[in-house]
């Protein structure tokens, strides 16, 4: 499973879509996931039993998603911060973090406003802050990929390269076919 890595805003879902598109393979991410198991949004998740409730969720959920069919993960922001599920998608994947600079984030981030760490708050404070806790742990996945305000499609072709350049993925995209 290839998964995407990455603050809010980062792109990891439209980006997650469009690599899935290319390699032909299934794209699943994980927040809708999480919503569909919970019955819930992740806002009203996050309001009625608390940003530990949805945690626990999107760990089982994520766990079982690595276990199905193969294909592009896009997860939310927090999931790599969790140890267990980190380790993980590290044991049964290839992490790509879509690196992303404060502006771009902060410009992405206010097209939307259905995220709940990015309520009632300074939007770029907070993002400043998410970036100084989650980059160091971020950088732990196996592609680094640099994103602005390129088209997607350069992003993609850019992840192409690094798996194409890499050694965990000798035998080639072909093994997320199975
Ligand atoms: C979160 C990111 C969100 C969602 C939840 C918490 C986070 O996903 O999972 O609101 O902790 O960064 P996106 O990164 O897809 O916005």
């Amino acid at each position: 499973m290839l998964v995407l890595v990455g603050l809010m805003g980062s792109g990891k879902t439209t980006i997650g879509r469009r690599l899935a598109a290319r390699l032909d393979v299934p794209f699943v991410d994980a927040d809708d996931e999480v919503e569909r198991a919970a019955g819930c949004s992740i806002e009203d998740m996050f309001e009625v039993h608390g940003e530990a409730a949805f945690r626990e969720g999107e760990m089982r959920v994520i766990a079982r998603l690595l276990e199905g069919q193969p294909g592009v993960m896009a997860t939310g922001g927090g999931a790599f911060m969790n140890e267990e599920t980190r380790e993980k998608i590290m044991e049964s994947g290839i992490s790509i973090w879509l690196r992303a600079d404060l502006d771009v984030l902060v410009r992405r981030c206010g097209r939307r406003d259905d995220r709940p760490l990015l309520k009632g708050g300074d939007m770029r404070e907070t993002l400043e802050n998410l970036i100084d806790q989650r980059y160091p742990i971020y950088g732990k996945a196996n592609i680094i990929v640099d994103t602005g305000d390129m088209p997607h499609r350069t992003v993609v072709d850019k992840i192409m390269d690094e798996l194409a350049a890499g050694d965990f993925i000798l035998a080639g995209p072909a093994d997320l076919h199975e």
